[in-house]
């Protein structure tokens, strides 16, 4: 409840069962309306609910009544009277007006409840954000980030924020964004990860989350320009503890949106039989046990290349659950990734694939702990030895295991909610043919 402009109570629509026989205000937006001449039955949206306020023609003054009378979707309005139980009604309520105060009347909103392509509504993303299933998507990404907070804060890592701009490639050179830092080059940051090693050997357990950048020419239902990512970096921890680690946070993620987004994931119509399944341990299969299944399954797959999405929903489609793909082959994998004793060509690396066909949502391992090595894969990979000197002096001191992951946000909720396309995932997605609004 907040402080309101007269003596009645301001309300969030949401809130309003607990106010049945008292008198309220609700500040809000037109959805639609309908009138039967004598009575008026006005749908408003507040963003945490929606309500259907009714009144009679000697309810509101004429004035008032006349301004109900030429209400249009997405009117702006505070409206006051009786919250009535009404269990018909979706929230339980509904509001007998006693007054209705016009802020801002709308014209010819352009969204009507008629269907629209695609393109039109991503044109018109920031109205579109205000249609029930979009809010919904949108509370549950925020769930999803609270969760990964909240879960690392828990097991005692701290958070450390990583630079956006950067003088180094984390992840391959071919999806760089460039810009001009005065003089000097620098890069939109691909990933914290590197950061996060160096605080690790500072705090011992840390992570980031922000946004990072990858200019990928790959127009696909799960690339995005520009994502959000949690980097968790783990000093003394092996790819053992890591993928536990993982682990834990997806069965929680899970586990709260389906206990505090019940409503949202109704809006998105998600099947949650499928998301109650999500319990651990998840199944986990190495790399050429997976290379074996593809085969096995009739796919051609060379020993040695990296998984395309066909792949992944191959291998993911037959569990309920994510699972987890370890021990790639180190060509395939960034320059970081520590060589697997037991087969110097793979790495002890691991990627989480989701349920569904979602893919990957989370990649990990542990890290390169020889510095000779590390300057070897660097060379391999046609990095510049000298942007890369801060991150060897990690392993000329006090150099120690460590493990980590990187998980997406909108790849993750893509999956929880059920969403067939990233574009939906983030409030106003960047994708390879999309920089507006
Ligand atoms: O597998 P990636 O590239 O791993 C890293 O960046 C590591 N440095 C992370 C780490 O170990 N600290 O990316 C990690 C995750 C992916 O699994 C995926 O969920 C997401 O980031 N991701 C993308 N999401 C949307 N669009 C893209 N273009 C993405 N690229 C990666
Ligand atoms: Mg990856």
């Amino acid at each position: 409840m907040a402080e309101s402009t007269s003596a009645t109570p301001w309300v969030r629509i949401r809130e309003a069962v607990d106010h049945v026989g008292a008198t309220v205000e609700i500040r809000g937006w037109v959805t639609h309306r309908r009138s039967s001449g004598k009575v008026q039955f006005v749908m408003v949206r507040d963003g945490s609910g929606q309500i259907q306020c009714v009144a009679g023609k000697k309810d509101l003054s004429e004035a008032q009544w006349e301004a109900s009378e030429s209400l249009t979707q997405e009117s702006a309005v505070i409206v006051r009277g009786t919250v009535k139980a009404d269990t018909r009604q979706v929230g339980g309520v509904e509001l007998g007006l006693s007054s209705l105060e016009v802020v801002s009347l709308a014209p010819d909103y352009p969204i009507t409840p008629k269907e629209h392509g695609v393109d039109f509504l991503m044109d018109h993303r920031h109205l579109w954000l205000r249609s029930p299933r979009q809010q919904a998507i949108l509370r549950m990404r925020a769930e999803i980030i609270a969760t990964f907070r909240d879960f690392m804060h828990a097991e005692g890592f701290t958070l450390v924020d990583a630079p956006i701009f950067t003088p180094n490639a984390c992840e391959g050179t071919t999806n760089l964004f460039e810009t001009q830092y005065f003089e000097d080059k620098a890069y939109l940051s691909q990933s914290g990860q590197l950061y996060m090693e160096a605080a690790a050997m500072a705090l011992g357990r840390v992570y980031c989350f922000g946004p990072a950048f990858r200019a990928e020419k790959s127009k696909t239902r799960r690339h995005l320009i520009e994502f959000w990512m949690m980097e968790p970096e783990w000093a003394w921890a092996t790819l053992e503890d890591i993928i536990r680690l993982e682990e834990r946070l997806l069965v929680a993620t899970v586990g709260r949106v389906l206990d505090r987004c019940r409503e949202d994931l109704k809006i998105v119509e998600r099947d949650t039989t499928k998301l109650e399944r999500v319990k651990g341990p998840f199944p986990r299969i190495h790399y050429n046990d997976a290379v074996r299944m593809l085969k096995e399954a009739g796919r051609e797959f060379e020993w040695g290349g990296d998984f395309g999405a066909p792949d992944e929903t191959e291998l993911s489609n037959r569990y309920d659950t994510p699972i987890f793909v370890t021990h790639y082959p180190a060509a395939v994998k960034a320059f970081y990734m520590e060589p697997d004793p037991v087969d110097p060509r793979l790495s002890l690396s691991c990627d989480c694939l989701a349920p569904e066909g979602y893919g990957e949502i989370i990649g990990s391992g542990q890290r390169m702990s020889s510095l000779s090595m590390l300057e070897q894969r660097i060379d391999e990979h046609g990095l510049p030895q000298s942007a890369f000197e801060w991150y060897k002096d990690l392993r000329r001191y006090g150099s120690v295991p460590h493990s980590g992951f990187g998980i997406g946000v909108e790849r993750t909720l893509c999956w929880i909610a059920g969403l067939d396309h990233v574009r939906e995932s983030a409030a106003f997605a960047r994708m390879l043919y999309r920089l507006a609004p």
